[in-house]
């Protein structure tokens, strides 16, 4: 059956990948950019969602500037908490469900063993982790029976800036680099995010917070390891030589941070019914193949 779909935060990372998917499975597809919808707007967010009549909004405006967050705590908490908080207030007030989405930073990273699950107690370590974690408190607050949180983790796409983008730049540029080996996560290409959203969306069944990210788990120097090694011949090498930089793996402490990245933040979820991801290699390659793609067009 085709649903009408609001999207906010439509030129995002994520935001595009859920337009194409929604528009690929045969959903009416009102994508509003920042530019278009500011969420910290209500009455701007309730004159959209009026005009757009949705079956559901899925919520991908985000303030996602993790290091930045620090220094503006109340940017970050006006658009990651009030303005989730927002979105969904109008979206249960027109009968539409939300489909908000939120991050692995709401944990601290150090559980002892296995990963994180929807009833492991939360710890954001961050102010962009709490601006999330009061975001999954509003949402639920305001449509308390109409709502899925979809928690994910280490997203990247062709659609923006991500760090598969930053190291393959770099790894031409440079001789060598160095990559964090002591945090372990999920990365989600986000195509499947995106399809699992939509899924999510169509079925309106699963309400409170899922836990939805590529399986399987590894380090970023393992992820950026994975991404050269399936990455073709690179022909404008450093000095001239082709190839790619030579990769080694360093410590966090080595390479420090505003925002305190959580040592391990694996998700998988213990609720029946959420959507389950292929394997984080099954996100590189694929993210390959699109990348690829993009550098023959350019
Ligand atoms: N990236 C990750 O690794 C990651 C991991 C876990 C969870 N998440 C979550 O996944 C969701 C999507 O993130 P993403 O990676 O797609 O981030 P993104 O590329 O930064 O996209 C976020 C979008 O939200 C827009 N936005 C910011 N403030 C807004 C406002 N006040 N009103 C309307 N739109 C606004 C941004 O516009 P501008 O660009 O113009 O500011 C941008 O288009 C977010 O909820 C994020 O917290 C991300």
């Amino acid at each position: 059956m085709s649903l009408r779909l609001l999207i906010t935060g439509a030129s995002g990372l994520l935001g595009q990948d859920v337009y194409a998917v929604a528009r690929a499975r045969g959903h009416q597809v009102t994508a509003l950019t920042r530019a278009a919808l500011d969420i910290c707007d209500p009455a701007a967010v309730s004159a959209a969602v009026a005009t757009a009549a949705p079956d559901v909004v899925v919520n991908c405006a985000a303030y996602t500037q993790v290091d930045r967050a620090e220094s503006e705590p109340e940017a970050a908490h006006r658009v990651n908490a009030d303005g989730a908080g927002t979105v969904a207030t109008a979206a249960a007030a027109a009968g539409a469900w939300t489909v908000h989405v939120s991050t692995d930073y709401v944990f601290s990273g150090a559980k002892a063993s296995g990963p994180y699950l929807e009833s492991d107690p939360t710890g954001p370590q961050t102010v962009y982790g709490q601006s999330k974690l009061a975001g999954e408190a509003a949402v639920a607050a305001a449509a308390p029976d109409c709502h899925t949180i979809v928690r994910s983790a280490w997203l990247y796409g062709t659609g923006g800036p991500c760090f598969p983008g930053t190291i393959l730049d770099l790894a031409r540029r440079r001789p060598e680099l160095t990559v964090v080996d002591d945090q372990i996560g999920s990365p989600t290409y986000t195509p499947h995010l995106a399809a699992a959203l939509t899924e999510l969306a169509e079925s309106r069944a699963l309400c409170g917070v899922v836990h939805v990210a590529g399986a399987g788990a590894v380090s970023w120097f393992g992820f950026a390891s994975a991404l050269l090694a399936a990455a073709p011949v690179c022909r404008t090498g450093a000095a001239g030589t082709p190839g790619w930089a030579a990769i080694a793996p360093c410590t966090s402490a080595e390479h420090p941070r505003p925002a305190a990245r959580p040592a391990f933040s694996v998700l998988a979820s213990e609720r029946a019914g959420v959507p389950v991801l292929p394997d984080w290699r099954s996100g590189v390659a694929a993210y390959m193949a699109a990348w690829s793609a993009q550098q023959v067009a350019a």
